[in-house]
């Protein structure tokens, strides 16, 4: 569902929560959760706020995130507390008779947004009239559940920050080339990393519905790149880099791989927000780290290992605005409606959708 169905769909937060104390919602958070017991499950995504964390049953990086929403049999109710995408995968993988709730459904993934189906059929279109039938589509799992049965549909499958390597290896198994969608900064990292050549990628257009490549032999091309971005992870620069490089030459800079190209190359490791964590949790003591993620992340590892010294890339910091809009307001609202007996903000992905998006789900999971 695009960012405009979805606002038209948002409930207004009732005007009494913004009278509550922090003490108070907590308390009547613990309240229902203790009433409700396993018949609510409430993962959480690492970038959300800490008041929120807290009450997580699970937390964890998108791959995580699935396979815990997918494994969950018993919870009535998952109150989803991460962003839309991520909420219709939770309700593809869960059982039929289990509602997924999303806190507020203004908490979408601007990425996500960047690409929609008849973008998506149109450039297949064009693309197999120039490349005939060699190419797979690949989707990052930060796409609608329309983009994603797109490429069930055709062969192909979702991809997260955590097997992207594994799923573009796979992806060249079945096909010449993919068209990688909708980070154009996830793929050409991961391909990269595998050994293609840069030479060897080209950009999708969706607005202009075009092909844009600089060579000179298009058969050379093996990976179209779809031309959408994070626009947090963008804010990470090579500058910031050079001046940590210059200036604080002990930190080591680690990044997520939704940043650039030039970024990634310029730091020294790069990962999903799992792997970033580990990483520092494992870390010998004292060392000096520089984040380039979302800051609720970055200033969770810096109060958590407090024995080394972790900071953002970004002096700036860089939130992810849709995520921050699940926060203790909208969570009890959530949690006092299912007490209520009146569900709102339900995600349901329709039967047709969920069949093929579930065929490239499985092929990923
Ligand atoms: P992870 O799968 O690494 O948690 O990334 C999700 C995301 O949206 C990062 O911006
Ligand atoms: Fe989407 Fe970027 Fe926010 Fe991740 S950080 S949810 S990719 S906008």
């Amino acid at each position: 569902m695009n960012i405009l169905k979805t606002f038209s769909k948002n409930k207004t937060l009732p005007a009494r929560y913004s009278d509550m104390t922090t003490t108070e919602m907590e308390l009547r958070i613990k309240e229902i959760k203790k009433m409700l017991g396993n018949k609510l499950f409430l993962p959480a995504h690492h970038y959300q706020k800490d008041e929120v964390v807290q009450f997580a049953d699970g937390t964890g990086d998108s791959l995580q995130l699935a396979k815990i929403s997918a494994l969950n049999k018993e919870a009535d109710f998952i109150v989803f507390c991460g962003v839309h995408f991520m909420a219709e995968t939770a309700d593809m993988l869960s059982s039929v008779n289990q509602i997924v709730i999303l806190p507020d459904l203004k908490a979408g993934c601007s990425m996500a947004d960047m690409a929609n189906i008849h973008q998506t059929e149109r450039a297949w279109d064009e693309l197999n009239k120039i490349f005939g039938d060699t190419i797979l589509p690949l989707t990052y799992v930060n796409s609608t559940a329309e983009i994603k049965a797109f490429c069930g549909k055709n062969g192909g499958a979702t991809v997260t920050s955590s097997n992207a390597k594994e799923m573009v290896s796979w992806a060249f198994e079945q096909k010449e080339r993919l068209l990688f969608l909708p980070d154009q900064h996830l793929g050409r990292n991961t391909a990269y990393a595998l050994g293609i050549p840069l030479q060897d990628m080209a950009i999708w257009d969706p607005i202009k519905n075009e092909l844009i490549f600089e060579g000179s032999d298009i058969e050379q091309i093996k990976v179209i790149l779809w031309k959408g971005h994070c626009s947090v992870h963008e804010k990470f620069t090579v500058n910031q880099i050079q001046d940590f490089r210059q200036n604080y030459s002990d930190y080591k800079i680690i990044v997520h791989p939704e940043c650039t190209h030039e970024v990634v190359s310029a730091s020294d490791l790069n990962g999903s927000t799992h792997y970033i964590i580990e990483t520092i949790k494992h870390a010998a003591k004292g060392t000096k780290w520089a984040v380039g993620t979302e800051m609720n992340l970055v200033n969770r590892l810096a109060q958590q290992f407090s024995d080394k010294k972790i900071v953002s890339l970004n002096p700036n910091l860089c939130p992810c605005l849709t995520m921050n809009r699940i926060d203790l307001p909208h969570l009890l609202w959530s949690l006092e409606n299912i007490i209520d007996g009146k569900l709102e903000n339900i995600i349901k992905v329709d039967d047709e959708t969920k069949k093929y998006a579930v065929m490239a789900l499985n092929r990923m999971m």
